[in-house]
């Protein structure tokens, strides 16, 4: 069993993301919205202002209160859509309920949606158009998978969950690169026979969901889930002692997909389009 040191790959995309930005002539600033006190997003948007830091990539943050108006923040977005000074817009998600989110997204411009969220990006990945960004996350698992030459044409993968931000992404770079891919979701009839036909399984749910006896021998991990368990431990989606002992690869929680999502951000965020 190998374990997918996300730790490891994403220091190294950083230093190449730091390499390209040194030689840039226009530098890229990255704008984050932090709308509320959700505590896990302001630990998250701290992460990316220190990833920022590393590669020389300039970042502010905005902070707006939670009672912030729909309006306000769709002004915000196209003040930032407008200023040329700024080369990235990302909205921390979840927003507050009186808040569309799907609204905000929409507003944000897509050669500055460093996050790949809005219709255009998504649009653009679906219908075999380059978009502009990649989502992050997604990008970072197969950064991770390419860095230890994982095949991907050709396989069996499952992907379980359906977000906008990580499964239906997913789903679309994997078919991409000419996987045969099966989303499974809190619907899915007989999720363990789905993972055991799996070559290549990413977990995005946010419960410990893939258990020892359903994956195939040899198959590769990736467990994209984190999330507190009730002895207060940061965990994941897999139950990684059992499974490790069969699998071929696998990727930690914390030091798998978490790092490489911010790399990955930051590799976007140096990306240039206007
Ligand atoms: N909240 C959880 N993950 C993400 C992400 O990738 N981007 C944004 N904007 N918010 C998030």
């Amino acid at each position: 069993m190998i374990i997918l040191d996300g730790k490891t790959v994403s220091q190294k995309i950083l230093n190449e993301v730091k390499e390209n930005v040194s030689k840039q002539e226009r530098k890229p600033h990255l704008v984050v919205v932090l709308v509320g006190n959700d505590s896990a997003s302001k630990i998250y948007v701290k992460n990316k202002q220190k990833a920022a830091w590393q590669t020389g990539i300039r970042s502010t943050v905005i902070e707006m209160p939670f009672d912030t108006e729909e309006q306000e923040l769709l002004d915000k977005i196209e003040e930032l859509n407008l200023r040329q000074d700024v080369t990235g817009i990302l909205v921390q998600l979840p927003l507050p309920q009186h808040i569309d989110k799907n609204k905000v997204v929409t507003a944000i411009s897509p050669k500055k949606d460093v996050d790949g969220f809005t219709p255009e990006n998504v649009g653009r990945l679906a219908i075999g158009l380059e978009p502009y960004f990649y989502p992050a996350t997604s990008q970072g698992v197969l950064m991770l998978l390419d860095e230890y030459n994982i095949p991907i044409e050709g396989k069996d993968v499952v992907v379980i969950g359906r977000s906008n931000i990580v499964g239906k992404p997913m789903v679309q770079m994997f078919l991409k690169r000419n996987a045969t891919v099966t989303i499974c979701h809190s619907y899915t009839h007989d999720l363990e026979s789905k993972i055991k036909t799996a070559d290549i399984v990413v977990s995005a749910v946010g419960k410990k969901i893939v258990r020892c006896k359903m994956v195939k021998n040899n198959s590769v991990i990736v467990d994209v889930g984190i999330f507190r368990d009730s002895d207060n431990h940061l965990t994941g989606d897999v139950d990684f002692d059992y499974v490790s002992d069969s699998v071929g690869f696998i990727s930690p929680v914390p030091g798998g997909v978490g790092p490489m999502t911010i790399a990955s951000l930051m590799f976007n965020s140096s990306k240039i389009y206007q």
